[in-house]
C-alpha cells in the first residue's frame, strides 16, 4: 500500500529540504546504533560528543509551525548539537520577521566546540536567510545564558535532562506572558525530568502543561504568570 504523504509546514528551497533529509537520516542511523554498554563504559557525555541526537523531524516541524503561529521572533534553543532544530527555528523566525516588523533571533547554545563548528557549516549550507538571525553562544549554557537575554517568545529545551530545570529557571525571568516552552522526551525520559516536571506541574506553577503524544513525548507548556 502506498504511504500517505502528509504536508510539511516548512516551505524551504530544495537544497534545504535535501540537507534536512540528510541530517535527520544521519541522526536516526546514529541513534539506532546507540550501544548502551558503550554509553556506560565511556560515560554519557563522552559517548554523545559526536552524536547528533537531533529533534525528530515530526517534532521539529511541529515546533516550526508553533513558532509561526505565535509569531515568535526571539527563540532560545537550549542544546544545539549539529544545528538541526536551529534550522527549523531560524526559518520560522526569518519568516516571522519578514512578515512583520523588527529584528528576530534564535539564540543557539552548545558547549562542544566540534558540534558548534559543524552546526555553523550546516547553517551556511542553508544560506543567508538563516545565518543572519542565529546567535550561537558557545560554552556552558548555565553561563552563556546568564547575561544579555532579550524577552523570549519560545524556549526549546532539548538539552541533557538533568540541567533542563536550571536552564528553565535561568530563562524564566525573560519569558514573555504567553511564551511557549517545549521540552523533548518528557515521556521517554520522565525519571530524568522528574525535577523539571514537578516544577512545571506544581499547583502554583505559572505554566500550563500539555504532554503531546509524539514518540517519547513532547511537553508543550505556556507561561501564564
Ligand atoms: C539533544 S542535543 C540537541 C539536539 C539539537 N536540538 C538538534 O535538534 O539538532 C543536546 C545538546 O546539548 C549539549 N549540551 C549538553 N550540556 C550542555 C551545557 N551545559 N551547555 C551547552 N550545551 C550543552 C550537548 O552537547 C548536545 O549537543
Amino acid at each position: 500500500m502506498a504511504s500517505i504523504q502528509y504536508p510539511s509546514p516548512v516551505k524551504a528551497p530544495p537544497h534545504v529540504v535535501s540537507l534536512l533529509d540528510r541530517l535527520h537520516q544521519l541522526s536516526r542511523t546514529q541513534e539506532d546504533a546507540v550501544d548502551t554498554q558503550e554509553v556506560e563504559a565511556q560515560g554519557f557525555d563522552n559517548y554523545m560528543r559526536d552524536k547528533f541526537i537531533a529533534l525528530d523531524r515530526d517534532k521539529a516541524e511541529f515546533v516550526y509551525q508553533l513558532a509561526r503561529a505565535i509569531n515568535a521572533k526571539t527563540i532560545v534553543e537550549a542544546g544545539t548539537s549539529f544545528g538541526v532544530s536551529t534550522i527549523y527555528l531560524a526559518l520560522a523566525v526569518s519568516r516571522n520577521v519578514t512578515a512583520g516588523t523588527g529584528p528576530g533571533v534564535v539564540i543557539a547554545t552548545e558547549n562542544e566546540k566540534t558540534k558548534a563548528d559543524k552546526a555553523r557549516e550546516h547553517w551556511k549550507e542553508v544560506g543567508d536567510e538563516i545565518t543572519g538571525c542565529i546567535q550561537l553562544r558557545e560554552g556552558d549554557i548555565l553561563q552563556t545564558l546568564k547575561h544579555d537575554l532579550p524577552d523570549v517568545d519560545l524556549l526549546l529545551l532539548d538539552i541533557w535532562a538533568p540541567i533542563a530545570l536550571s536552564v528553565l529557571k535561568l530563562v524564566q525571568p525573560r519569558l514573555r506572558r504567553g511564551a511557549v516552552v517545549i521540552a523533548d522526551n518528557t515521556i521517554g525520559a520522565a525519571p530524568k525530568y522528574k525535577d523539571l516536571l514537578a516544577y512545571m506541574r506544581a499547583p502554583d506553577s505559572p505554566f500550563t502543561n500539555l504532554t503531546l503524544p509524539y514518540s517519547k513525548g513532547l511537553e508543550l507548556s505556556v507561561y501564564l504568570p
